[in-house]
């Protein structure tokens, strides 16, 4: 029997779930429901890829009527406690998107939901399964470096591409998206929880605006199609001079040619921005182990960098990539670079240096496709219940782990807001 999918939110990253479910598991899943609030996002949808999907605008009404067995939930990170409530209370497993959710509250109604139901959720941390991330994991598995007691990790956003990107378009407001210590930062904190194998008891962060948001350039306004200083104002030709969208979704490989109404040029200095664009955040363990975190969106390329000090080492990884990303760039930089992949190396490294023993650097292939090939595991998984044989890893999420992340972030945005540290709850059983 195959497989009854539901999707909810047809936005951008719906296309990537469609691949998988159309392309990579037809003999298995079968998509039957489409829900946006813009209808004609799941009419393109079913034109684009010759299925036959129920559409709805009432999320309630695709659940009472599909029926499915499955719903994937690619909403905006606001209306996923809904979302993903009420299908498990409906009887459906879930696959969420990152993040689980924006607060602490939702966190909690979505384990308690899923407790009750008997249902599971499977939280898609892509990441997770990047060679990278995977093969740091392996290392402090192997107690190579001993328990890990401290952790610096600095993470990159870069100014006029995937950094600018997140002030032009929903995130920008914190009822929206939670800010980036929620909406990109719950990458980054599964990852630091799974590193350091341990549970967040405390957060105490700070967060400014600095670069974005009103005040921070000469010229404001609502959107830069709209801008009366489209000629005077750099951040306008980023946008508006060439809209690539068409062209990015072909290269991405998705059928529908954008996502139709989507608005993406939003004035980054815009009033009502209240989103913070420099954030440090410190966070303590139940074990002992710290975390300094920082998310940095005005730096002029993507990537991070990564200490993690244990009881018996330590070990050093980073990621600087010149990466582009098109819809933004500068014109003057889309015509230097045409026609070729820029800056993306093939490999990466990580430097262990273990207290008693030489030296060594690790090796890990870059995958460029789906994430560093991290969407390509979670789709086979939640998709088609493709799993390895043995997870020595404990590599796939589930909700608990999108609530402890949520926690971080959620308790960080607190701290920023009283000045106070916050104690975080703990999901386990
Ligand atoms: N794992 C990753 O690497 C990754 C990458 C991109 C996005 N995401 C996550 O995927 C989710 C969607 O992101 P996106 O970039 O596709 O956003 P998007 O804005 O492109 O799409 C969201 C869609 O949801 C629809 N929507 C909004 N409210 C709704 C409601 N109440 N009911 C039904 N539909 C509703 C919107 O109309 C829109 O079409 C977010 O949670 C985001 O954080 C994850």
């Amino acid at each position: 029997m195959k497989k009854k999918c539901a999707i909810v939110g047809i936005g951008n990253r719906t296309h990537s779930w469609l691949s998988s479910i159309v392309e990579q598991h037809p003999e298995c899943t079968q998509l039957v429901g489409l829900c946006d609030l813009n209808l004609d996002r799941c009419r393109d949808v079913n034109a684009a890829y010759g299925t036959t999907a129920a559409v709805y605008d009432n999320y309630d009404r695709m659940l009472a009527e599909v029926k499915p067995d499955l719903v994937i939930v690619v909403s905006p990170e606001s209306c996923h406690r809904e979302h993903i409530v009420k299908a498990l209370e409906a009887g459906c497993h879930v696959a969420t998107e990152k993040p689980l959710c924006t607060t602490i509250e939702d966190a909690d109604a979505i384990v308690a939901a899923e407790r009750r139901s008997g249902k599971k959720v499977f939280m898609a941390f892509n990441y997770r399964h990047i060679p990278l991330c995977s093969k740091i994991r392996e290392i402090i598995k192997a107690g190579t470096i001993g328990r890990p007691v401290s952790m610096d990790l600095t993470w990159y956003l870069d100014y006029k591409g995937h950094g600018a990107s997140y002030f032009r378009r929903w995130h920008r407001l914190m009822r929206e998206s939670g800010g980036l210590l929620i909406t990109k930062a719950c990458h980054h904190f599964d990852l630091a929880n799974w590193w350091m194998d341990d549970i967040p008891q405390t957060v105490f962060a700070q967060g400014r605006r600095n670069f974005f948001g009103p005040g921070h350039n000469p010229y404001q306004g609502e959107r830069c199609s709209t801008c009366a200083h489209s000629q005077e104002c750099e951040w306008y030709t980023d946008v508006c001079i060439k809209d690539r969208t068409e062209e990015l979704s072909r290269e991405l490989g998705y059928r529908v040619k954008g996502v139709r109404e989507y608005i993406r040029d939003y004035c980054p200095f815009g009033e009502d921005v209240d989103i913070h664009d420099t954030m440090a955040v410190q966070v303590g363990y139940r074990n002992g182990g710290i975390l300094n975190y920082s998310l940095n969106a005005s730096v002029p390329f993507e990537g991070w960098n990564l200490a993690i000090n244990g009881t018996k080492g330590r070990l050093e990884s980073k990621i600087t990539d010149a990466k582009p990303s098109p819809p933004w760039l500068p014109a003057e930089f889309q015509r230097k670079h045409e026609g070729r992949d820029v800056e993306w190396p093939d490999e990466y490294r990580i430097f262990v240096m273990p207290h008693q023993k030489a030296a060594f650097e690790v090796t890990v292939p870059n995958i460029a496709e789906g994430h560093g090939g991290g969407d390509f595991k979670i789709f086979d998984a939640a998709l088609a219940d493709i799993y390895p044989e043995e997870d020595s890893l404990n590599i796939f999420a589930s909700a608990i782990h999108g609530a402890r992340s949520t926690a971080i972030g959620a308790g960080a945005n607190a701290s920023i807001a009283s000045g106070q540290p916050v104690h975080l709850k703990d999901w386990s059983f």
